[in-house]
């Protein structure tokens, strides 16, 4: 429970237990075990079709399991209605009633609940100070701003005081800047709340800004749970290392077995990338290294021969300034191209000349080619 502007608001433990759903053919959420923590900030991230939504509509009550329970605050909700279960959702292209205004649209949720008028006003005073709405009460949603409006969404699903807010892609609509704004505050909001979110997205950028933990969804399943920074650094699979984070990509085979680390056989040249699980020598790999690992040099400088760099020559190719960083691209021997994430440079390095490309040896993540 946590006492924000003389309110209480109850927070609550979320268990799902070996949760399924199926449509036909399709299984949309497969044996999924997940626990949250009272005052976490969760994310869902997957692509498209990986089961997200399934997922959040299986905890609000909208959806019914085939198998599996559903347990709030320790109870088992899995035959409950939505309504009883204390659970506020802002959903996937929220829609605000055009033809409401901010006050009406926020306080439907309430209109189902029977709750006396002096209640009502109250729980909308509440949340409209904690969203920052004061003042718009009277307007009509085209008379907002995108964050505004969005906003008002948010408040929609907060003024029954859940004990558990589910968030579906509520930022997808939104431009770049105002997204990003929004993805502060929405974490503000519920680390003051200190009740769980669950936040869908496909947006890996909103995951790892938001969330305190992750799970990377992928055909109804969670390929991965765990600290956001475990999720960035350690990817569990190919699958992860391409969703999460930015990274090039490098084929090759293993040519040799060293403690942890392995000599793929990378183009012609020995590459040294962490031995990668379930793999042996001769065998397929995919070598994924985060553009922000790589460091670029002028071809001028001394190639070194030391065991403890990989080294790649190429061509630098362009130079995308970002300001603090800049991205060089530069192809490689392998006819692909290599991103790389370093200080802008001034001198030595220029579009149409030879570079190398340099990063620590065993940097990176290594998988198995997966079978077909
Ligand atoms: N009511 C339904 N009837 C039939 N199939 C459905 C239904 N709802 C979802 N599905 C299927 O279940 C799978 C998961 O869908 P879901 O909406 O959960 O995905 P998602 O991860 O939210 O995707 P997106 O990022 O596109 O919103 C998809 O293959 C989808 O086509
Ligand atoms: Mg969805």
């Amino acid at each position: 429970m946590v006492l924000l502007a003389g309110v209480t608001v109850p927070s609550a433990t979320l268990a799902l237990k070996s949760v399924t759903r199926r449509f036909g053919p399709v299984t949309a959420v497969d044996r999924i075990d997940l626990a949250i923590k009272q005052d976490e900030f969760f994310a869902l991230l997957g692509p498209s079709g990986s089961g997200k939504t399934t997922l959040l509509r299986i905890v609000a009550g909208l959806e019914r399991p085939d198998e599996g329970q559903v347990e709030i605050a320790g109870r088992d909700v899995t035959d409950l209605p939505p309504y009883g279960r204390h659970v506020g959702m802002v959903f996937q292209n929220f829609l605000l009633f055009p033809h409401k205004t901010v006050a009406e649209n926020i306080v439907f949720p309430l209109r189902m609940q029977n709750l006396p008028k002096a209640r009502r006003d109250e729980q909308l005073a509440w949340v409209m100070g904690l969203l920052r709405l004061q003042g718009l009460e009277a307007r009509y949603p085209n008379e907002l701003s995108g964050g505004q409006q969005q906003r008002v969404a948010l408040a929609r699903g907060l003024i029954s005081r859940p004990a558990l807010l589910l968030l579906d892609e509520p930022l997808a609509n939104l431009d770049r800047e105002l997204r990003s704004e929004m993805e502060v505050e929405i974490r503000r909001y519920q680390k003051e709340l200190g009740i769980p979110f669950i936040y869908v997205t496909h947006n890996q950028e909103e995951a790892l800004t938001m969330s305190d933990r992750i799970a990377v969804m992928r055909n109804g399943r969670f390929e991965q749970i765990g600290a956001k920074t475990e999720i960035y650094t350690n990817p569990a699979s190919a699958f992860v290392a391409t969703f999460v984070g930015h990274a090039n990509r490098l084929e090759g085979r293993i040519a040799e077995i060293d403690g942890a680390l392995a000599r793929m056989a990378w183009n012609g040249q020995p590459l040294l990338v962490p031995r990668p699980a379930g793999a042996g020598v001769g065998d397929k790999v995919r070598y994924f290294i985060k553009h922000e690992d790589l460091e670029i040099l002028p071809a001028a400088v001394n190639g070194v021969s030391a065991n403890d760099v990989n080294e790649i020559r190429g061509l630098l190719r362009d130079i995308i300034f970002k300001g603090q960083t800049a991205n060089y691209i530069v192809a490689v021997p392998d006819g692909g191209d290599l991103v790389v994430s370093d200080t802008p440079r001034t001198v030595g390095v220029h579009p149409n000349q030879p570079v190398i490309v340099r990063w620590p040896a065993g940097a990176g993540a290594c998988f198995a080619d997966e079978a077909p």
